[in-house]
């Protein structure tokens, strides 16, 4: 089988190539990545050189990249995004045209090459805030209620995927997941940029009251997740993935802290993002029953190996927060 990974150069597109060749080794991987800031071709240098993956520098709203990149191409998996809602917040543009705009370029290229599947990864971002008192989980039925330019963004690349399937009968699936962590992470977010600056002697900052809940899955149940969709899912359909480990952000850092035998004081409580969604949770029933899907990783067995990754990685991070990321954190936990 021939697979169009998008975005593979980044956190959990890197992730997947390197799961999906240990167990399909007789497959070829052809990665079509931008290398945005995110993107990173160190994370698969184990793989540069293998008979089965190729590397396309290209750009999702390149319609003619696409269209060459996509021949002969039995499943494509869609990665490729901008992915960071506080960068939506400074600027929201390149997530329109990625996110919305590049998604709609692949289907049509998808459609003309008459692929077996698209799947398209998206998050669970796309439905909305839970409040914390409610214990209401997300589904495959909630109603679509983004709140962040990201997560509007996102909303619209699936209900494209969807339209392709409905109108055109592309054979379309479509995962929803919550917030994920673990190795090649860039380190913008919570967890990653939690270690990495512990990691430096730097504070870690906090958002308003640090009390909004997240459902943190290791990089590598998602991976998992997804192989099944691929292989048993069913065409047309959504699946939301994750682990029921809702956890406060407050305690997600604490954790850490002990971890590297840090103390407290390392805290910083910053001025809030705008739009904050105050809690995500995710029912993953129809995953498990209908596909067999389970979790391997606990939350904090995965953030241990995840520290230890970060620990053992520091060339790997360390370059990533200099230059025009510098620039972004002045910006981004400026003073106001
Ligand atoms: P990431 O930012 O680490 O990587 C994104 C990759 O896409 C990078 O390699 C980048 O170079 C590439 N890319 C960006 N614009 C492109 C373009 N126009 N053309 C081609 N390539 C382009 O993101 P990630 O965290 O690995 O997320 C991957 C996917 O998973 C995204 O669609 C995201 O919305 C979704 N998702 C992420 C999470 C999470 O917690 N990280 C959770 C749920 C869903
Ligand atoms: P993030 O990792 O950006 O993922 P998402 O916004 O997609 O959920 O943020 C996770 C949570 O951590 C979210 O509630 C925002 C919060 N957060 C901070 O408190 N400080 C930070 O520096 C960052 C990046 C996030």
């Amino acid at each position: 089988m021939k697979i169009l990974v998008t975005g593979g150069a980044g956190f959990i597109g890197s992730n997947f190539i390197h799961w999906w060749l240990t167990r399909h080794p007789q497959d070829q991987i052809i990665n079509f990545d931008k290398l945005t800031y995110a993107g990173n071709l160190e994370n698969l240098k184990d793989i540069a050189t293998s008979p089965n993956y190729i590397f396309v520098k290209g750009d999702i709203t390149d319609g003619r990249k696409v269209k060459e990149a996509i021949d002969g191409i039995d499943v494509v998996v869609n990665f490729a995004a901008e992915s960071h809602v506080d960068r939506s917040i400074l600027d929201p543009a390149p997530f329109i045209t990625t996110n919305v705009v590049g998604t709609q370029v692949l289907l049509d290229a998808a459609l003309d090459a008459q692929v077996k599947r698209f799947h398209h990864i998206s998050t669970d971002e796309v439905f909305g805030a839970l409040t914390l008192e409610s214990k209401e989980k997300f589904s495959e039925q909630t109603p679509y209620r983004p709140n962040s330019p990201y997560a509007a963004s996102k909303a619209a690349s699936d209900h494209l995927v969807r339209a392709y399937h409905k109108t055109y009968g592309l054979p379309i699936t479509i995962t929803n997941c919550s917030n994920n962590f673990g190795p090649y992470q860039y380190p913008e977010k919570l967890i990653s940029l939690t270690i990495t600056n512990l990691l430096e002697g730097k504070k870690v900052p906090v958002y308003g009251d640090g009390l909004y809940v997240r459902d943190w899955l290791y990089v590598e149940d998602h991976c998992a997740a997804i192989d099944l969709v691929l292989q048993k899912g069913q065409v047309g359909e959504t699946y939301c993935i994750g682990i029921d480990s809702d956890i406060e952000n407050i305690e997600v850092i604490k954790k850490i802290l002990k971890i590297l035998n840090k103390p407290e004081s390392m805290i910083e409580y910053v001025k809030d993002r705008p739009g904050h969604d105050r809690r995500y949770a995710i029912d993953s029933t129809k995953i498990k029953k209908e596909l067999g899907w389970k979790p391997q990783y606990s939350f904090d067995e995965a953030l241990v190996a995840t520290v230890d990754w970060y620990r053992g990685h520091r060339s790997w991070w360390q370059k990533l927060k200099k230059g025009d990321f510098e620039k972004y954190y002045q910006e981004q936990y400026k003073k106001r």
